[in-house]
């Protein structure tokens, strides 16, 4: 599948996204070990999070799905997982991989998780020292997928210090660590996204969390609770990026997660001179929503604060795309980890921005990037879903059509992003097609 995107008029619009990916396989895994039923309300239906759903189904949970984002979880407590009877494959998804890696590391039974090409190509070491350190054993493929977890029920806690920020092993080492004998504490070099704590602490455990220490003792029993999921930032900021680049738009995007974990985009844009303000802001639960309301607006090329990076992690792809249309240049350090995210991200929006004829100099962990104006032509997605809705929103400024190649895995963490961004103006064709 591909896109052919026309150049577009964006016009003022009260739009919402999809439900958080994060939160949503959050809820799935700690509603899995939990005793009672989970309520999910505001479930992400992508692939990634279908299947954190479909594993534990095949661990023996049952999940009721009264609506397409409603779920009801009949957890079977910290214990009550089945032994799968093969392979889990979790498709794309780095964050199933890694939490359910924490989870398998503490049953009294073996599991494989695999996934597609790109998953099985990245980098697990991070979470197999961590998990193997407190008793678990995990085979791989020289530190890649598939990993074969022969949990241990007598996990021992660990002080553990990140050797790189990430959300994904602190939260895998935590959910390892309610299974583990003693205190579990991760030590994070940068603030990560803080999903998994604030819902296992709504789930009744205690969670120390000091200094970037994060603490919990084990074995800790998880109570069911009522799960509100948020709009996706990370989804809400293609529509944001849509909107500032318009001629002139207005776009209100309602009830939009703005975690201070994740809000590092909007605070990027905001020092590259980007009109956004945050309206009506309450609490969703454990987290914190507000309606997001942007105006296009002129960009100007910043420094960004390598500061900012783990808190915006995933929009990297999208701040690319700003760069390329800011007054100047814009240069990013620090951002090596996107070398290993869905796809090597730093490389794929050079590529493809080179392409659309923006300057783009790469160094190892970073880019300088000179603001221009894009031409029409056809990008690579590299398979990587924020790859492909990036150059998606590039082109409703291009000069002329653009086409974007192999975009089925938008569908991993927003479905409907076609018809969403049609709301605001877009005009974006899905073709069957090579690639
Ligand atoms: C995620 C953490 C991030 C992010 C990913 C989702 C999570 O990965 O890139 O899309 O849900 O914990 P890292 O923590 O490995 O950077």
């Amino acid at each position: 599948m591909r896109y052919l995107i026309q150049p577009a008029v964006i016009r003022d619009a009260d739009v919402t996204v999809p439900g958080d990916k994060s939160i949503s396989h959050r809820a799935i895994m700690l509603g899995s070990i939990a005793e009672g039923v989970t309520e999910v309300r505001g479930f992400l239906a992508g692939e990634d999070c279908l299947a954190t759903m479909g594993a534990f189904r095949r661990m023996g949970i049952d999940i009721e799905r009264p609506g397409p984002t409603e779920l009801m979880i009949h957890g079977a407590g910290l214990h009550g997982l089945q032994a799968p009877d093969t392979a889990l494959d979790l498709g794309n998804s780095g964050t199933a991989m890694r939490l359910m890696a924490g989870v398998l590391a503490g049953q009294s039974f073996a599991a494989t998780l695999t996934g597609d090409a790109s998953l099985t190509g990245r980098p697990m070491q991070r979470i197999i020292t961590p998990l193997s350190r407190m008793g678990a054993d995990i085979g791989s493929r020289d530190g890649k997928p598939p990993l074969e977890i022969r949990g241990n029920p007598n996990l021992e806690g660990i002080d553990y210090a990140l050797p790189v920020a990430s959300a994904q092993v602190k939260s895998a080492i935590l959910l390892a660590g309610l299974y583990a004998r003693g205190t579990t504490t991760v030590i994070e070099p940068a603030v990560t996204r803080d999903h998994t704590e604030r819902m296992l602490r709504a789930m009744g455990v205690a969670v120390d969390q000091r200094d970037g220490h994060i603490g919990i003792r084990g074995p800790a029993a998880l109570r069911a609770c009522r799960v509100e999921v948020p709009a996706d930032l990370s989804s809400a900021a293609f529509v944001i990026l849509a909107g500032l680049l318009a001629e002139r738009a207005d776009i209100l995007i309602r009830g939009v997660g703005v975690n201070p974990t994740r809000t590092g985009v909007l605070d990027i844009l905001l020092a590259m001179g980007a009109s956004i303000s945050l309206e009506n802001p309450r609490n969703m639960g454990d987290e914190p929503v507000a309606d997001i309301r942007v105006r296009s607006s002129r960009l100007r090329g910043i420094d960004v604060d390598p500061g900012l990076v783990s808190l915006a992690i995933d929009e990297f792809p999208v701040l690319f795309v700003a760069a390329a249309v800011a007054e100047g240049r814009t240069r990013f350090t620090g951002i090596g980890e996107l070398r290993v995210k869905e796809s090597d991200r730093i490389t794929a929006m050079a590529s493809g921005l080179r392409t659309l004829g923006i300057r783009v100099e790469e160094s190892d962990d970073g880019a300088l990037i000179h603001g221009g104006r894009f031409a029409g032509g056809e990008v690579e997605s590299f398979g990587d879903h924020r790859i492909a809705m990036s150059f998606a929103v590039a082109a409703t400024v291009a000069d002329g059509p653009v086409v974007v190649r192999d975009v089925t895995s938008v569908e991993t963490s927003f479905p409907g992003f076609e018809a969403c961004l049609g709301r605001i103006g877009a005009d974006i064709v899905c073709r069957q097609g090579e690639a």
